[in-house]
């Protein structure tokens, strides 16, 4: 009796350790789960606008729009007017590609406007006040997107964004830290105070009455308003005011385009991401097909062999970014050679397990971002099936600090996205040459990469990211996460994240986030290894397709990123 007794405790608690063990596993994090629609964005306000216009009956470019400016209301860091930024798009019948909405250098930019009569770049140019300005595309973006796709108007679909704009938006924690941190050089750039420094703190209500006039003209006259009207006549007297060489002509002659997106395969997997003038598209497509031939989940995640193969793929990938790639309308940029198999296998072939490989003996400068926030990324599945994925952005944090007082929204810094000097980096430590060298007229190499992921043919991740440079490294992660780990969409979104850029010559890792004994072997094999100089590395907004046809939502842990849907 005694022995069955025991047996019988003995075969509890194995039975009970099985069940433990096998149900661990598959108790993933998820994010938010939805039927059918789903907007994911940097803040709430700007994905239940978004959310708000599909349940009207929008579709996912109605939403596009509404949420693009309600960023520009709530989140004036990266949302904006005065910026410009990439949309990439899937159809519900499938059919694919992209919106160009990027500034472009005024007419009056030469290609060493930013150099000393000896030659040296003088940095703080392409990065704050009138010089660094680029001529802004979003407004043309949205009506470019609403003149093809829309379904609703566009005095309807920004009528909640003006509301949004008039009655006020609750300044969250890490809102009153940016903008604290910023206040003082809002008022020396403008030699002003203005909107934007005064104090305000968490939980202060922020009225942008400015922007909700300006918006309300937008609505009711159009593009023309900003590109041909009093609006655009006030930008520029305002960057004339600042040292600023734009002038309505710039304005005038601003346009943006449909491009054809990148298409690259890996596994099972099509993905869709941005073709130049955005690096991200090309430099995500190469380094996706110089590691699938490794084994990464054999690896495992994050692991010291995980981190060589990227690592490696990055720098070479990084290498021919800065020497290859500018805008495609004025220079020729051999997309079908670099994403080829036959240069791609060739590029790893001195790579080796034992030891980093060397980038160049090159001089560079730090990477000087701290957060890599300063861009804007939102994805959107709509009930019909259409995907959006759009990533905005002023450049730096509220973009040169110009703020145009009477129109309530910032001006970007985008010129600083150009090569100012061949070798001399930008503030992203990304090293140009000739390819994006400054000329009129032409648009500054991105990282944006705003992308949809197909698997089997059938729409599966809507994802993207700021973080200047790291945006593409962000990308690839959040995917890799997915399809080589197993992991939920916010597991993905979550999980700590590590960057190589070729120069500078070292991998860049989120803080005490990663294994001391992977990094000590890292170093030990020649990689130099940067923890803690970011804080942050990217900020991903990514929706999933489930088996079920629902939607999973991953919003970034790291800012005030939130899913919304139905
Ligand atoms: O287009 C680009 O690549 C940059 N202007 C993006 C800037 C950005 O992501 C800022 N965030 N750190």
């Amino acid at each position: 009796m005694k022995k069955l007794l025991l047996l019988l405790i003995i075969f509890s608690i194995t039975s009970c350790k099985t069940k433990v063990n096998t149900a661990t596993p598959s108790a993933k994090k998820t994010g938010l789960i939805a039927e059918k629609a789903m907007v994911v964005s940097a803040r709430k306000e700007a994905s239940d606008i978004g959310l708000a216009v599909l349940k009207k009956g929008g579709n996912a470019f109605d939403a596009m729009i509404a949420t693009e400016m309600a960023l520009a209301v709530v989140y004036p860091y990266a949302g904006n007017l005065g910026g410009g930024g990439f949309m990439v798009y899937r159809k519900a019948d499938g059919q694919t590609g992209t919106l160009d909405y990027r500034e472009k250098a005024p007419l009056l930019s030469t290609k060493d406007m930013y150099q000393d009569e000896n030659g040296e770049v003088i940095s703080h140019l392409s990065k704050v006040g009138g010089m660094a300005v680029g001529v802004p595309g979003t407004v043309a973006g949205i009506f470019a997107v609403h003149e093809k796709f829309g379904s609703m108007p566009m005095a309807e679909i920004l009528e909640p964004v003006i509301a949004l704009a008039r009655n006020g938006y609750v300044v969250t924690a890490n809102q009153e830290a940016s903008l604290g941190r910023y206040r003082e050089n809002f008022v020396r750039v403008n030699r002003d105070s203005i909107f934007y420094s005064k104090n305000f703190a968490e939980g202060d209500t922020i009225r942008n009455l400015a922007l909700a006039r300006t918006l309300e003209r937008i609505a009711e006259n159009g593009r023309d308003e900003f590109y041909n009207g009093p609006t655009g006549e006030k930008i520029i007297a305002y960057l004339q005011r600042h040292g600023g060489i734009m002038s309505l002509q710039d304005l005038r002659e601003y346009q943006s385009f449909w491009r054809d997106p990148i298409h690259v395969k890996y596994n099972n997997l099509n993905v869709i991401s941005m073709a130049p003038p955005s690096s991200g598209g090309i430099v995500l497509g190469q380094i996706l097909k110089m590691i699938e031939g490794f084994p990464l989940e054999k690896y495992g995640h994050n692991s010291v062999e995980m981190i060589q193969v990227m690592t490696e793929a990055e720098r070479r990938a990084y290498a021919d970014r800065s020497f290859y790639l500018g805008d495609p309308d004025f220079v020729d940029i051999p997309v079908e050679v670099l994403l080829s198999d036959k240069y791609l296998n060739g590029r790893m072939d001195n790579f080796s397990f034992s030891k980093a490989t060397p980038s160049s003996e090159m001089e560079h400068g730090a990477i000087t971002a701290k957060e890599s926030m300063e861009t804007t990324h939102y994805s959107i599945v709509d009930q019909f099936g259409n995907a959006v994925a759009a990533t905005t952005t002023l450049n730096g944090a509220y973009g040169s600090k110009l703020y145009v007082e009477e129109l309530g929204f910032f001006l970007n810094n985008e010129m600083d996205d150009f090569s100012a000097k061949p070798g001399v980096p930008n503030m992203f430590g990304l090293i140009g040459a000739e390819a994006n060298s400054i000329a009129p007229g032409k648009k500054m190499l991105s990282s944006m990469t705003p992308t949809i992921v197909e698997k089997k043919g059938k729409l599966w991740l809507v994802l993207g990211s700021p973080g200047g440079s790291t945006i593409i490294t962000s990308v690839l992660q959040t995917i890799l996460n997915v399809e080589e780990y197993n992991m939920s969409m916010q597991e993905a979104v979550d999980a700590p994240r590590f960057h190589h850029q070729w120069l500078p010559d070292e991998i860049l890792f989120e803080p005490n986030a990663f294994a001391p004994d992977v990094l000590n072997t890292l170093r030990i094999k020649g990689y130099h290894i940067n923890e803690g100089e970011s804080t942050i590395i990217g900020k991903v907004d990514a929706i999933r397709v489930l088996p079920d046809g629902k939607l999973e939502g991953g919003a970034d842990r790291r800012g005030d990123d939130t899913a919304a849907g139905f």
